[in-house]
């Protein structure tokens, strides 16, 4: 079998790694561990798969391991920072935003990337921003919520007068 090496750089740690030139980024990041990354569809349409890649939701289904070459991948598994947890992890919690917690990875880094470019969303936005991500226990109100709440949470330094 054909194979080649991919570089790339996993919740901050440097990754080189034998792959096919066929393997899906799903199938290469569940291979070496990352099994936060949940195989649901692979049809693009669940959501659960999803990795952020330069900060920007994408459905690891979708997208060829070797096509993220040089990139930089954020797995759910790399957002709390040591045993603090990420606020929007904690929001999720403390609003009953996980039930059987398949969708949960793929809806918090969808979250993360919104907050990342908009850290005061409306909940359209919020809605919005969650389309891609399907949730089958919660009934979407709640998850909702708790990205609102992680927003306030945040404490994102607003500008200083000069
Ligand atoms: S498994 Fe990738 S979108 Fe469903
Ligand atoms: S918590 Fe079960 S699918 Fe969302």
């Amino acid at each position: 079998m054909k194979t080649m090496s991919l570089c790339v750089t996993v919740n901050g740690e440097s990754k080189q790694w034998t792959i096919a030139p066929g393997d899906l980024l799903l199938d290469v990041l569940r291979r070496e561990g990352y099994f936060g990354v949940k195989r649901g569809c692979e049809k693009g349409e669940c959501g659960a798969c999803t990795v952020l890649v330069h900060g920007k939701p994408v459905n690891s289904c979708l997208i060829f391991a070797a096509q993220v070459e040089g990139g930089e991948i954020l797995t759910i598994e790399g957002l709390a920072q040591g045993d603090t947890l990420d606020p929007l992890q904690e929001a999720f919690l403390d609003h009953g935003a996980v039930q059987c917690g398949f969708c949960t990875p793929g809806m918090i880094l969808a979250a993360k990337a919104l907050l990342d470019r908009q850290p005061h969303p409306t909940e359209e936005q919020v809605r919005e921003a969650l389309a891609g991500n399907y949730c089958r226990c919660t009934g979407y109100r709640k998850p909702v919520e708790a990205v609102l709440a992680a927003a306030a949470r945040r404490k994102v330094p607003t500008e200083v007068a000069r």
